[in-house]
């Protein structure tokens, strides 16, 4: 079994891609292969609506994004984690749900019953709209979320200082636990 997650922060190596890994790392002890994809520095442009997509399972603009939707399709489990920023998820990782989502939405089997869930990680506030926004796009897709113990959420605002939020990695570690432990109850 194999779990991904796409990191919507332009900033590689930040916070958001520390509190991913930490439920990464909770997954890869339960034997789950685990890849970590940052989205920072990849290509990743808007949906154009041309509606390509209702007819193959590809998008037609030639960027980064058909390569991550591949490694969607394999994957049994999927991470979408962001910083807050104005309040909300990134415009990176919402430029790259809005085209995966309508991707999906005519290969309606692709992400259906796969197992996933939203990390936000914020300075201040903003964390529950965020992980909102990207739980409901699990929702429209089909696939399962699992909780956690709290929401999934952290603090911090330079880079590293989310591995001061030990209630925040507690969350996210238990937030892995419970996808790995989802993802053996459907597989058995
Ligand atoms: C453009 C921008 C907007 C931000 N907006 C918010 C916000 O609305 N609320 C908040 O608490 N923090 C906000 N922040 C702070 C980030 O969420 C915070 O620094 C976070 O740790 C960044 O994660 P990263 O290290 O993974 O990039 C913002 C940061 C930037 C650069």
């Amino acid at each position: 079994m194999k779990v991904i997650a796409i990191i919507g922060s332009p900033r590689k190596s930040g916070n958001t891609e520390m509190l991913a890994s930490h439920s990464l790392k909770a997954l890869a002890e339960e034997g789950i292969e685990v890849e970590i994809i940052s989205l920072a520095g990849k290509e990743i442009n808007f949906c154009n609506a041309c509606m390509a997509c209702s007819n193959q399972e590809e998008c037609s603009i030639q960027d980064d994004f058909q390569e991550i939707y591949e490694k969607m399709k394999l994957a049994d489990g999927i991470i979408l984690a962001s910083p807050v920023y104005y309040g909300s998820c990134t415009a990176l990782i919402k430029a790259f749900i809005e085209r995966a989502g309508y991707v999906a939405r005519f290969n309606p089997q692709t992400l259906r019953g796969k197992v996933g869930g939203a990390l936000a990680v914020a300075r201040r506030a903003g964390h529950n709209f965020t992980i909102a926004q990207l739980d409901l796009w699990f929702n429209i897709v089909g696939m399962i979320v699992p909780g956690s113990t709290y929401w999934n959420i952290a603090f911090g605002r330079e880079k590293g200082e989310v591995s001061k939020d030990e209630e925040g990695l507690k969350t996210a570690w238990n937030f892995g636990k419970n996808m790995a432990f989802v993802l053996k109850k459907l597989k058995s």
